[in-house]
């Protein structure tokens, strides 16, 4: 099975000219750019080869919420996936595993398929593996309670733990992938998911992408700052395949 990259550009480039050179740099099988909101269209018209995802998507189709975007928007722009609950989100929006729960539940509705982030903060690390285990499934338990069973088909579960995004300090592969099977098997097993794909985030390089993709049980990655560095991004790719 291809490994499924997906690259989460989050508040960048600044400019859609930037993106746009990004998206063309980097357009592979099995790649899955997720640009800001307003970069969607431009990318969306460059990508042949990858697919298109969204950062972020609302829990209600339309009405009074100010500065909200649909999953009917975002899949009328061609986004394929959405990334719900990445931890920036939960920190600085307040984003709470109901809300998480609520936005996998209308992806799904609107033919997008979730990539659900998880992961525990350093306090909780220190206190080693079990609590680690219980913090994560008790965030998937709590989102997957909003979604109607009727919805759980495909989803993406995102194993990202906070420590590791953004400090150029990964986490170890094998606990990497314990921690994606443990996910991908409560969401299959307990939850009768039908289709799920694990992916590990943080801190992955064009240097470390290899070892966690090698892993049997991680089925693919999400990148941040190196997806915004073509040549970077490349490697991760290529190690992949
Ligand atoms: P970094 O790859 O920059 O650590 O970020 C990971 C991440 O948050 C992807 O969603």
């Amino acid at each position: 099975m291809l490994k499924l990259i997906v690259a989460n550009w989050k508040l960048n480039p600044t400019v859609e000219k930037e993106a746009v050179r990004l998206a063309r740099a980097v357009d592979t099988k099995g790649v899955v750019l997720c640009p800001p909101f307003p970069f969607l269209a431009a990318v969306k018209g460059r990508v042949k080869k990858g697919v298109l995802g969204a950062q972020d998507v609302f829990w209600e189709g339309s009405g009074a919420y100010t500065g909200e975007v649909s999953g009917e928007m975002l899949h009328e722009l061609g986004a394929k996936y959405a990334i719900v609950g990445h931890s920036e989100r939960r920190m600085h929006l307040g984003e709470t595993d109901e809300m998480v729960g609520k936005k996998c539940a209308a992806a799904l509705r609107t033919r997008i398929t979730p990539i659900l982030c998880v992961g525990e903060p350093l306090a909780v690390r220190r206190k080693g593996t079990a609590a680690v285990l219980r913090y994560v499934r008790r965030q998937l338990a709590v989102a997957v309670r909003y979604i109607p069973k009727n919805l759980r088909r495909s989803i993406v579960v995102a194993y990202e733990p906070i420590w590791a995004i953004g400090t150029g300090i990964p986490c170890h592969v094998f606990e990497a992938e314990r921690m994606v099977k443990a996910c991908a098997a409560f969401l299959v097993i307990k939850e009768k998911f039908r289709n799920v794909h694990g992916l590990y985030g943080g801190s992955v390089s064009g240097q470390n992408a290899k070892s966690y993709l090698d892993a049997e049980y991680i089925d693919g990655l999400l990148v941040g700052g190196a997806s915004l560095r073509a040549e970077e991004f490349k490697k991760i790719v290529a190690a992949g395949r």
